[in-house]
């Protein structure tokens, strides 16, 4: 040794250090292949990571969707699956949970998030509605446009530059808002789109403070404000460390107050709640839970299981008071951070600040020399692929695809590529691994020369997309 003295992580920061809340009972082996196997394997998929099959993979950062290590107490739930085709107790175990963490009245299963989406877009969207909502998401505006809808991006400003410090970056500007309420009229906006830490914004939250008053400014005009809820939990940790008055409050608490804003949501379960499979719609107005019970039987399933088994019910409703514990949402955004605060003090170009479920490297400014039409983003992903078997995701302009009246590429200011964490799954070891990979390919970013997209399906092109190095 050279003299240096090692440091902890809590040493690190002045304090005494914290681990996961939790052990490991089972594992996973890993596959390692060579340099020579994943250039195979990736001109394989077209350098798309989502073709890539994940026996190619050493550490998997596509999503943190269905990805999470479920606990004991969800696997023993999955053993208590009552798969009646109607009427599942498994089912009034699930609706119990989220009327009672998230206080909505009536309960929709869905099999995954988009269900959810498609079932309130095409209860609420009449054709030449307008959706207004802080930065779309693929799937969500996918389903608001199939239902006739054109959608507004109300986020702030700040959401747009990956180095405003912003503690709220998710939050909506009310001006921008109002002036679209203006411009359109209120009886054409049926709901505002709201997202709890918002995906493609970096994992940005939005404020009490600034729900409350989105609710306020809807009430005025009659506008329902809707919920993307999917990492709503992360959202609650957010505010408890930086919104004042609510130091201390528990994310359960703040959950709950966060919705009560709100008069409905819809979930991606894969997310927050810790399983592999499921969703969920939630309102608090009768009509509207009669239109949507009607439709899930045509698209999903019977009312009582929406796509879902009745064991994936059950690990479900498990899953949905563990997300809530305190300790588990701290040490699931502390990891996130931790990757974050590496690639921060070397320089490296990230989102800042970071976010909840993924540290996303700002590929503008990792590969100044490559235009957006080159798939900056998408030529990241490949490129740490090709490193060291790490799979991440573009979030940039092939995500944001193509505009539906002029056909021309939508070209977001954001050009990102998403390392996303899955919930109790990797260790500290695994984030300096990747945090070393993403140096390595930092270190060598003026060999980039960026794809061209050879086949683009005609629907979320991003998962399907096939692209050549030039
Ligand atoms: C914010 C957000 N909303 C909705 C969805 C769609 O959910 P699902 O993938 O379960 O269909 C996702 C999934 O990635 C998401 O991140």
């Amino acid at each position: 040794m050279t003299g240096r003295s090692l440091h902890t992580m809590g040493q690190q920061h002045d304090r005494r250090s914290w681990a996961e809340p939790w052990k490991i009972k089972m594992v996973e082996p890993l596959r390692m292949t060579t340099r020579e196997q994943r250039e195979a394997a990736l001109r394989e998929a077209g350098h798309n990571t989502f073709l890539l099959r994940s026996e190619d993979v050493y550490i998997d950062l596509l999503t943190d969707s269905g990805t999470s290590a479920m606990s004991d107490r969800q696997w023993a739930g999955m053993m208590l699956g009552d798969e009646a085709y109607a009427g599942s107790r498994n089912y009034y175990r699930l609706e119990a949970a989220i009327q009672r963490f998230y206080g909505y009245r009536y309960i929709v299963p869905t099999h995954q998030g988009r269900g959810a989406e498609h079932l309130i877009s095409q209860t609420l969207i009449k054709p030449g509605d307008h959706v207004p909502g802080n930065m779309y998401f693929t799937t969500t505006r996918l389903h608001q446009e199939l239902a006739g809808a054109t959608f507004h991006d109300v986020i702030i400003d700040e959401a747009h530059d990956p180095q405003d410090l912003h503690p709220f970056k998710g939050n909506v500007d009310l001006a921008k808002l109002a002036a679209l309420i203006d411009e359109v009229g209120a009886e054409k906006i049926p709901y505002v789109s709201l997202a709890g830490t918002v995906n493609m914004a970096g994992g940005q939250p939005v404020s009490m403070a600034n729900v409350r008053a989105v609710k306020e400014l809807c009430d005025r005009h009659g506008i329902r404000v809707l919920l993307d809820a999917t990492r709503m939990v992360e959202n609650a940790l957010f505010i408890a460390e930086r919104e004042e008055g609510y130091a201390g409050r528990s994310i359960a608490e703040i959950l709950l107050e966060f919705c009560s804003y709100t008069d409905g949501a819809w979930m991606s379960a894969k997310k927050d709640h810790l399983v592999n499979i499921g969703g969920w719609l939630a309102v608090n107005d009768q009509t509207v839970f009669e239109e949507l019970r009607n439709l899930v039987v045509v698209y999903e399933g019977l009312h009582t299981y929406g796509g879902m088994a009745g064991r994936d019910m059950e690990a479900l409703a498990i899953g949905i008071e563990e997300a809530v514990q305190d300790d588990h949402v701290r040490s699931r955004v502390g990891q996130v951070r931790y990757l974050g605060e590496l690639l921060t003090e070397w320089d490296i170009p990230i989102v800042q600040p970071v976010g909840g479920h993924a540290i996303f490297l700002d590929a503008r400014r990792f590969y100044p020399h490559l235009a957006q039409d080159l798939f900056p983003a998408q030529t990241l992903a490949a490129e740490l692929y090709l490193d060291s078997g790490i799979r991440s995701m573009e979030r940039g302009i092939a995500s944001a695809g193509r505009n539906p009246v002029t056909g021309d590429h939508n070209r977001p200011k954001l050009e990102l590529t998403r390392l996303t964490i899955p919930r109790r799954v990797y260790t500290q070891a695994h984030m300096d691994v990747v945090a070393e990979s993403v140096k390595a390919c930092y270190d060598s970013r003026e060999s980039a020369r960026g794809l061209v997209m050879r086949y683009e399906p005609k629907y979320l092109r991003f998962f399907q997309a096939r692209f050549d190095p030039l």
